[in-house]
């Protein structure tokens, strides 16, 4: 089986790495006059919109994301709303901020996304809901409205692709993402299928949060049949590759079977005037599709269980702030501040509280299927400290189970963080910066080239959290790009044959000037 052949995902990775030979080798200039448009448009469908009146949020972001809501009851019957779907999908994947330039206006969206270049799409299929009739939706982010794709309730065929996926089988909504490759691709190539699952991931860090927010109990589903989830969507498997199932809500009621799915022809504008196809990206996704449910239920099985080093030096326990010491700032308003921070200040340093209380929220238990309990996970987390008050200068291992840093090496690291982050000022200046690493060979084991979607899409979550968590506290963050080996030889011997997954640098903003980046565009004007 396709999947277990790991040649694949193992190939790709290698030959995806960035190294200063490789940027130095092949330099890509942007191809400016054929920019893809950020949006799927369709041509004929008739938009519904969505309530643009959003109620205040009420749960703080630090307990939305570390999930300490929805839990303590288990109710038989949740069925999310107009209000309740317009927020989860204003807050993961709505325009929340436009960039005027004369270059062409930026539609910055809910979740951080490499190149602001937003290739991640929403759909749902859903039973018939208050409002809202049974059917299969896209989500147009460009003018905040629903297009319907297919009409009747499909979740029936959704859960069969899912392999019977328990949590699925409860929920009235389910709601599916997908990239299209080109939109990221144009400007990182081949790499555009990690970015499918970190920028999938950051977006769905926020998507728990706000669906965890109103209870709605999401999960991410990372293991269907591809074949089958594509085809319900009407995606075209040459350009475009689902990522994630996420169930909303709950019902006791179970679903009808599901109607014929004929195959959509559905026309959406062109993205540019030409588009160019990476068969790496094809041949990875396909590599890692599950043919069938049975082949998903064999898969998802059990979790992978990863033994943690006995630590080799001193240990920093981490001192995260008393959650009755939490910023009570809702979580929908910490995601309309969110952006990446652009220039850090060096001058001023982070605590170890704040640091430590990042590190705990966004480490907590992601509902997922690839983690069967509250502490698994794909991901081992390393930082590198530089103005942290209260932690010595260094290099650390955070060791989950203990809830404390490892020291791995003391000393000043700003130019050799600089250097591993693409030789940028923003990992140089920042207090500190995160490495989400994985050992991806018994994760390609266990779950075979699927594993290395997970890993990377764990990563994505992990710095989305991290991302929500740094401005609930109110400091600054941003994703970054990274030199794949020159990281892990710079965590050796500890992160011997590990791979990097993800880069967070964290620390405090240097206030800019006020940009003209105005808030709100026409999408949802969320109630003060
Ligand atoms: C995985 C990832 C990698 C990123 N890498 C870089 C980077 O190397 N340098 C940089 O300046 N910004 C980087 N960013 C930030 C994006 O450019 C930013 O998210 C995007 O422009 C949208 O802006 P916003 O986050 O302010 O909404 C990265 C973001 C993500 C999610």
């Amino acid at each position: 089986m396709a999947n277990e052949d790991v040649e694949v995902a193992r190939g790709y990775h290698e030959r995806t790495k960035h190294s200063e030979e490789r940027l130095r080798a092949s330099p890509h200039h942007l191809d400016w006059e054929n920019q893809p448009v950020p949006f799927k448009l369709y041509r004929d469908l008739e938009a519904i919109p969505l309530p643009r009146q959003l109620e205040p949020g009420t749960v703080s972001a630090l307990r939305a994301i570390s999930a300490l809501v929805g839990q303590e009851t288990e109710p038989t019957e949740q069925v999310p709303g107009p209000q309740a779907l317009a927020r989860v999908l204003y807050y993961s994947a709505g325009i929340t901020k436009v960039k005027r330039s004369p270059g062409g206006d930026v539609y910055f969206r809910a979740a951080s996304n490499t190149g602001a270049l937003y290739h991640v799409d929403l759909y749902l299929a859903c039973r018939d809901l208050p409002d809202l009739p049974a059917g299969i939706y896209h989500f147009g982010a460009h003018d905040f409205t629903l297009r319907r794709l297919r009409v009747g309730d499909y979740r029936g065929a959704f859960i069969e692709a899912a392999g019977v996926e328990p949590s699925l089988a409860q929920a009235p909504v389910v709601v599916a993402s997908a990239s299209t490759y080109w939109r990221n691709a144009w400007k990182y190539r081949e790499r555009a299928y990690r970015h499918a699952f970190w920028d999938g991931g950051t977006l769905h860090a926020n998507l728990l949060a706000v669906a965890a927010a109103q209870g709605l109990a999401p999960k991410v589903v990372t293991g269907f049949a591809d074949r089958d989830v594509e085809h319900l969507l009407g995606l075209d498997p040459a350009r475009e590759g689902a990522l994630a199932l996420v169930p909303l809500g709950r019902t006791a009621e179970p679903p009808v079977p599901a109607p014929d799915a004929h195959v959509l022809n559905l026309e959406t504008e062109p993205l540019s005037a030409r588009e160019i196809d990476y068969p790496a990206i094809r041949e990875l996704h396909s590599a890692s599709s599950l043919e069938h449910g049975e082949e998903v239920a064999r898969w998802r099985g059990v979790a992978l269980r990863r033994p943690e080093p006995d630590p080799l030096s001193e240990l920093f326990p981490l001192r995260p702030l008393a959650e009755a010491d939490w910023p009570a700032e809702p979580l929908e308003s910490v995601i309309l501040r969110r952006g990446s921070t652009r220039r850090f200040d060096v001058s001023r340093f982070l605590t170890f509280e704040e640091l430590s209380t990042a590190l705990a929220v966004a480490t907590g238990s992601i509902p997922a299927d690839f983690t069967d309990d509250r502490e698994s996970s794909l991901l081992d987390l390393y930082v590198i400290a530089h103005a942290v008050e209260g932690l010595p200068l260094g290099a650390y291992y955070l060791r989950r189970a203990e809830r404390a840093l490892e020291l791995l090496e003391q000393g000043e690291f700003r130019a050799i963080a600089g250097r591993l982050g693409l030789f940028q000022e923003l990992p140089a200046a920042a207090g500190a910066n995160v490495y989400c690493l994985a050992d991806l060979e018994p994760i390609l084991a266990r779950f075979g080239n699927r594993g290395y979607r997970a890993a990377q899409l764990e990563g994505g979550i992990v710095g989305g959290r991290l991302y929500l968590a740094a401005y609930a506290l109110h400091f600054g963050a941003t994703g970054l790009t990274f030199l794949d080996d020159e990281v892990t030889e710079f965590f050796s011997p500890h992160a011997e044959g590990k791979s990097v997954m993800f880069l967070m640098a964290l620390g405090r903003t240097v206030r800019r000037s006020p940009a003209p980046r105005s808030r709100g565009h026409s999408s949802p004007r969320p109630r003060q």
